[in-house]
């Protein structure tokens, strides 16, 4: 089979490259011609942990192009990945997808070819697909073209597990069209090939459920995924706050909850809150789905205001210990919206860096991958670059953690906090293990700060 992915973003590239591993031929296409020379030339326009291996191993396999003349005609199945990034109204911008299905429409050529949804897509939006097909291509025919919705629910970071061995395979669609995904997928399905060694078979995995649905449910399985995730981050934050109200330790708390296999301890970790391209957009997206048939979704209202909180409530606890921020130098650890990525989408840290900076703070960030990136997207913003962890802490008022990197775990604390003018450390991603054994003022989400200076 002939695979042609349109957008090399994340889940373009991550999907382009595993479905290569697996030993089908794929061409990657974007119309970013510096994104498909880099390609080209074997060099990822991102960073995900362990990919730069799997494109070497996958190589052969793979063609990089912006030419959809060049790609569509001679592909069986045609994965659609482009972004669908935010308006301000809270709607995705579907101008990426919709200019995406046209030049597709405009170079299938008459044979059986399948073409998969796999951007998150409103709902609704196969069948918008399906009338661009039939307004643009030059040899439509219902039986010969279908659309699949094959929603991705890959995480930054872990991508390459999570795509090699997924907990499910949604697909959304008609049964011939279905039926072909099964037969591309059968690798995974039955997990016949043989895991890359820097990617190993999670011990106790066998196989992914495959679950065959309606075209809509597909598209809805998606949002009520990540919808759900977010649901218990912010339920998590806010049974946090009331921790520190009543002086109870929201780890303790969730730990105990978690044991509860109906709850289960996993996306309860409270800190920052969630970032990301994908849990503000998603939730902003249903609920105003729920608005265009006059239906109220409270319950997600409610999570995204509490997410929105948590980072203004991160800056308020650093007020409360340094007052005046005027003239304070703060550092800031992490600038990437996780661990393990340099994807600088919604992430809390910019936010905490404009804010620190309109109150008159001179802010030094730190990350350990972000900060090329930052530099190209962070422009607008005030700050200045630290080349360490460490060397970010020496002579600031105050640190806020952003992003719970390993290698802020690793950091010597009672060093480095040592070297800080003022002692004030505001752990917003509860990464520290205290009580540290220098004198000083550590703030967690969710728990009782520790001892005054
Ligand atoms: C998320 C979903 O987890 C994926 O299943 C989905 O495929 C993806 O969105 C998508 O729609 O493309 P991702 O955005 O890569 O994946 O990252 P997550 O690991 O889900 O983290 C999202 C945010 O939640 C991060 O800012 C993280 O710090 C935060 N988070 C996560 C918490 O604050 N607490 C937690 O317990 C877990």
């Amino acid at each position: 089979m002939n695979i042609t992915i349109v957008g090399t973003g994340y889940v373009g590239l991550g999907t382009a490259i595993m479905l290569a591993y697996l030993g089908y031929r794929v061409t990657g296409l974007d119309t970013d011609l510096q994104k498909i020379e880099r390609l080209r030339a074997g060099d990822l326009p991102i960073y995900e942990p362990g990919l730069d291996e799997l494109l070497r191993q996958a190589q052969g396999n793979l063609t990089w192009t912006t030419s959809y003349e060049e790609s569509i005609p001679k592909a069986d199945i045609i994965f659609i990945c482009v972004g669908t990034p935010a308006l301000p109204s809270g709607q995705p911008n579907l101008t990426y997808l919709e200019s995406a299905a046209r030049s597709v429409a405009r170079n299938l050529d008459g044979k059986t070819q399948i073409i998969v949804n796999k951007s998150t897509v409103p709902i609704g939006t196969a069948d918008w697909m399906t009338r661009i097909l039939e307004e643009h291509a030059v040899h439509y025919h219902t039986n010969r073209y279908d659309i699949v919705s094959n929603p991705e629910f890959l995480r930054e970071g872990t991508a390459l597990s999570d795509s090699l061995y997924p907990d499910r395979i949604v697909l959304g669609g008609r049964p011939w069209a279905v039926a072909r995904l099964h037969e591309l997928y059968a690798p995974l399905i039955e997990q016949s090939f043989t895991p890359p060694p820097h990617v190993p078979r999670p011990s106790g995995y066998t196989r992914p459920a495959v679950v065959n649905t309606t075209l809509t449910s597909a598209e809805m399985i998606k949002y009520a995924a990540n919808a759900f995730l977010a649901l218990k981050i912010s339920y998590a934050n806010e049974m946090a706050g009331l921790c520190e109200c009543v002086g109870a330790d929201i780890e303790e708390v969730t730990g105990g909850i978690g044991l509860d296999a109906r709850i289960g301890t996993r996306f309860l970790a409270a800190g920052a809150g969630w970032g990301g391209s994908c849990f503000g957009k998603d939730t902003s997206a249903l609920v105003s789905t729920g608005e265009e048939y006059g239906y109220d979704m409270p319950i997600l209202r409610a999570a995204i205001d509490v997410n929105r909180r948590q980072r203004t409530l991160v800056i308020e606890k650093l007020q409360r210990h340094l007052r005046l921020l005027k003239g304070k130098r703060v550092a800031v650890l992490g600038m990437a919206f996780k661990p393990n990525t340099d994807d600088l989408r919604d992430a809390p840290a910019h936010d905490f860096i404009a804010r620190l900076a309109s109150l008159g703070a001179s802010v030094v960030a730190y990350d350990p991958v972000a900060m090329p990136r930052a530099r190209q997207e962070w422009g607008h913003l005030q700050y200045s670059e630290a080349r360490s962890a460490s060397a970010a802490l020496a002579g600031a008022d105050a640190v806020i953690i952003a992003t719970e990197w390993d290698e802020f775990r690793l950091l010597d604390w009672d060093a480095a906090v040592l070297t800080m003018r003022t002692r004030v450390v505001i752990d917003a991603r509860n990464l520290l293990r205290m009580p540290l054994s220098v004198a000083a003022t550590v703030e967690q989400i969710g728990k009782d700060a520790g001892p005054a200076p």
